[in-house]
C-alpha cells in the first residue's frame, strides 16, 4: 500500500528496460542509467510522495510474479491491459494510449505521405 511504501521510504519499481522509448538503458561515464518516459514518470512519482526510487530490471515475463510476491511495489514496463493480467493485478488508469502523432507542415502533406517519404528523396 501507499502507506507501507512511505513507511519504508522506498518505491521499488520493476521494469524490463529493453523497450524504448518507455524504458531502456544508456551508459554514462561507464555507468548504466535507466532512461525513458516511464523512468521519468516513476522518478517524479517517488519524488511527489517523498521516497527514494529503486528500479529493479528483470525479464518482462518475471514482472507479474515479482509484483504478486511483493518483490516490487509497481510495474512500469509498457504493459498493456489484458483480461488475463487483470485477474492477478490491478492496473492504473491509462497514462499513455499509444495514440500519438507526428505533425508536418500542411504544405508538405502530399509529399510526406509515408515513412518512405523521409528517405532523403522527397
Ligand atoms: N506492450 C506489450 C505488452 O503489454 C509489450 C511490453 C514489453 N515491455 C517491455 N518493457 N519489454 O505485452
Amino acid at each position: 500500500s501507499l502507506q507501507k511504501i512511505k513507511q519504508k521510504g522506498t518505491l521499488v519499481v520493476g521494469m524490463s528496460a529493453d523497450y524504448p522509448p518507455y524504458e531502456f538503458t544508456t551508459k554514462e561515464h561507464g555507468k548504466t542509467k535507466y532512461v525513458g518516459f516511464e523512468v521519468s514518470l516513476v522518478k517524479q512519482f517517488a519524488k511527489d510522495i517523498g521516497v527514494k526510487l529503486v528500479i529493479k530490471n528483470m525479464d518482462f515475463d518475471s514482472l507479474l510474479v515479482a509484483l504478486e510476491t511483493g518483490k516490487i511495489d509497481v510495474i512500469a514496463s509498457g504493459m498493456n491491459i489484458t483480461n488475463e493480467r487483470k485477474k492477478s493485478v490491478d492496473f492504473s488508469d491509462t497514462y499513455y494510449s499509444g495514440d500519438s502523432y507526428f505533425l508536418i507542415n500542411k504544405s508538405d502533406k502530399d509529399k510526406l505521405v509515408s515513412a518512405k517519404s523521409f528517405n532523403g528523396k522527397t
